[in-house]
């Protein structure tokens, strides 16, 4: 399966590259299949994700992935943002082909890395809002 014009364009053009200054969450995850790894800044205001950033060493997928879960997060509430999944993020660019599923669960585990990451510097404990953070299934087999 060849990559859609969605996974070529957020790979080629990945929009919200970079490092922030003063983020109020940053999370970072690796995936233990490739090796690759991910940041992702969030800033929040009122419970809004009011800009988010990414910063990935990692493949085209992983690129793309986080580039379109930024898009679809950006100016959302917090509980969107932990709504989010790889699966809505993988049709949302038209679909990876089935050996590149676990490069997109790094995008998911990313977000919610930085949520949790915001509620710990505010002394919230996240593991009852954010949840545990899903392992790649993809992975593990
Ligand atoms: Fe590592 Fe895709 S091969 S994230």
């Amino acid at each position: 399966m060849a990559y859609s014009a969605k996974v070529m364009d957020h790979f080629s053009n990945p929009r919200n590259v970079g490092e922030m200054k003063d983020p109020s969450g940053v999370g970072e995850v690796g995936n233990p299949k490739c090796g690759d790894i991910m940041r992702m800044y969030i800033k929040v205001e009122h419970n809004i994700i009011t800009d988010i950033s990414f910063m990935t060493f990692g493949c085209g997928a992983a690129i793309a992935t986080s580039s379109m879960a930024t898009e679809m997060i950006k100016g959302k509430s917090i509980d969107e943002a932990l709504k989010l999944t790889n699966k809505a993020v993988m049709e949302a660019l038209d679909g990876l082909p089935p050996v590149k599923v676990h490069c997109s669960v790094l995008a998911e585990q990313a977000i919610k890395s930085a949520v949790a990451d915001y509620y710990r510097r505010q002394g919230i404990d996240p593991t009852p809002i954010v949840g545990d953070i899903p392992e790649c299934e993809a992975c593990h087999v």
